[in-house]
């Protein structure tokens, strides 16, 4: 067998007008209209406990769109039970079995879910509709596919037999469940990390972000859809820490598939180690966790090219991706011309709801979010390390708005150049000497997730790989750092930023097994 010949989903533009922006505005209504009432998915039951939690848009916090249902330690065991019951016959289930099932789910995302994925995220999670667009559409879409057509190529990976003798391998999947923990930010990657590893024959036992249970409740609603049996995937709404408990402890637990922070990583990751003598197994720990990505922009840089990096790469989702460029580092022979252009480009930046589809930027994802920004923001203010040359301004009266914020800081090692954000806020060094100017980026931040050098002479663009080597695991040449396509660019990173276990790729997939080598002689 082989699988269906692959490109990228082409990405809608909703432009003024067509019949795609119709849709979606028509999906955003009716999603307005209803209020969702969102169980949490174990085996073939939709458990509502009745401790309802309210769901409300950055954008728009006096608008309700509905509730989810919470759960306790009672349904984190439920949900193990239920995929450990599932656990046997999804694991026999043949690879292609395994594909079709996934690959229906992509054509129901291409398709009929499109508009209610996006709406879904646009409402939950204040993405505007481009950004939703290449998340929740694209990006989830070419996750699906691209895995299935990478798991037909592990399968196909088999050792060398000789004369008399049948060596082959047996790409089992773990023993025992797989623990998806997904983030707010992405939900192509909240239903990538459980589909992933269900697709090499796992069982899984998923729990979306707080901030993302509306998006995620779709997800599942469409892997059901697909034909995926009951118990391969369970949903839970349950407490982070709370659930941890129970899943760390628990005997069968044989792999982490975690996307978040990476205090959240690393505390998760001591307790597995403290719980180690538990496992029948040792357990897959892949975790994709925070960045601080830098733009790095030689003498010979085009300035516009540098302002259209910084301008995408910082704010796009206000600044809320893991590969957001927030620190940047330009050359002072150009820096006025950078700043004259991306101060100009800011000013026409409008900020607002996801709703009026010309809002550039939308609101962070929630409260705390914001008045975490807000600090950082209100400490560069009084500092004399740091000015505030565009934005500095918020207002959380009816979404948490936060205006796309530039600071110029003297200090290359400022906070604000140092510290994961994760909101509107980019950094700027203006630098002498690019040479030194790698070694201070190389040596300022815990992360190394993306970065981009920007450079129209060959050596800066050499040099830069060369000392940069392993301060980022997506490294751009003369654009954003933002944007990894699925197939083109895998992604992630080391150091403080994951295990870089490149999610969309094979490396990814071949974490989610566990081969045995079988040799026959007749
Ligand atoms: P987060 O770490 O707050 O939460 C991630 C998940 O862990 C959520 O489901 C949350 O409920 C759960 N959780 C939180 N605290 C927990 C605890 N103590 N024990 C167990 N579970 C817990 O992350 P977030 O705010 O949802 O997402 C943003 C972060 O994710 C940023 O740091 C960003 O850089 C990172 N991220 C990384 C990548 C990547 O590919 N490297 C991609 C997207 C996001
Ligand atoms: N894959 C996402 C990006 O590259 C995080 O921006």
């Amino acid at each position: 067998f082989t699988v269906p010949a692959l490109q990228n989903e082409p990405v809608l533009d909703y432009a003024p007008q067509s019949s795609e922006r119709f849709k979606l505005k028509e999906a955003i209504k009716e999603a307005k209209a209803h209020v969702v009432d969102i169980p949490m998915f174990i085996g073939k039951e939709e458990i509502r406990t009745g401790k309802k939690m309210e769901i409300r848009p950055p954008h728009e916090h006096g608008h309700i769109l509905g509730y989810y249902h919470e759960g306790d330690e009672s349904h984190v065991t439920a949900a193990i039970d239920a995929a450990l019951a599932a656990k046997q016959a999804w694991g026999d289930t043949t690879w292609e079995t395994r594909a079709a099932i996934f690959l229906k789910a992509a054509e129901l995302f291409a398709g009929p879910y499109r508009y209610k994925i996006n709406a879904a995220t646009m409402l939950g999670q204040s993405k505007n509709a481009y950004q939703a667009e290449i998340d929740a559409a694209c990006e989830m879409i070419d996750f699906l596919r691209y895995n299935v057509a990478f798991m037909s190529e592990i399968y196909k990976q088999q050792p060398v037999s000789g004369k008399g003798v049948w060596n082959r391998t047996d790409y089992r999947p773990l023993e025992g469940f797989v623990y998806a923990l997904t983030p707010f930010n992405f939900t192509a990657i909240s239903g990538n990390l459980p589909a992933s590893a269900a697709m090499m024959g796992n069982v899984i036992v998923w729990k979306p972000s707080e901030n993302q249970v509306y998006a995620a409740a779709v997800i599942m609603e469409v892997f059901q859809k697909a034909g995926l049996p009951d118990g391969v995937i369970n949903l839970i709404n349950v407490d982070g820490p709370k659930a941890g408990e129970i899943i760390f402890s628990h005997r069968e637990f044989a792999g982490l598939h975690f996307t978040g922070s990476t205090a959240v990583f690393q505390t998760i990751w001591k307790n597995i180690g403290n719980n180690i003598n538990k496992y029948k197994s040792y357990p897959r720990i892949v975790g994709e966790t925070g960045g601080k990505d830098f733009v790095v922009a030689h003498p010979s840089a085009n300035p516009e090219v540098v302002s259209t990096a910084l301008l995408r790469g910082a704010f796009e989702y206000q600044g809320q991706k893991c590969s957001a460029a927030s620190r940047a580092y330009i050359h002072k022979s150009i820096w006025p011309a950078v700043k004259e252009k991306l101060l100009a480009d800011l000013a026409t930046v409008k900020v607002g709801t996801v709703e009026d589809f010309s809002n550039f930027v939308n609101a962070v994802i929630s409260e705390k979010a914001f008045d975490r920004i807000a600090t950082y923001i209100d400490n560069a203010k009084s500092s004399p390390e740091a000015e505030i040359i565009a934005g500095g301004t918020y207002d959380k009266s009816k979404g948490y708005f936060i205006d796309p914020t530039v600071i110029e800081v003297s200090d290359p090692h400022y906070v604000t150049m140092e510290e994961e954000i994760f909101g509107p806020v980019l950094s700027v060094y203006v630098y002498d000497d690019f040479e030194q100017i790698l070694d201070v980026i190389d040596n300022t931040s815990i992360y190394a997730l993306t970065g981009a050098v920007i450079s129209q002479e060959r050596e800066g663009v050499e040099l830069a790989l060369k000392k940069l080597r392993n301060a980022a695991g997506n490294f751009y040449i003369n654009d954003k750092p933002t944007g990894a396509v699925v197939g083109q660019q895998p992604f992630g990173g080391a150091r403080g930023s994951g295990t870089n276990d490149k999610s969309g790729s094979m490396l990814n997939l071949l974490r989610w097994v566990s081969p045995r080598t079988i040799k026959e002689t007749f």
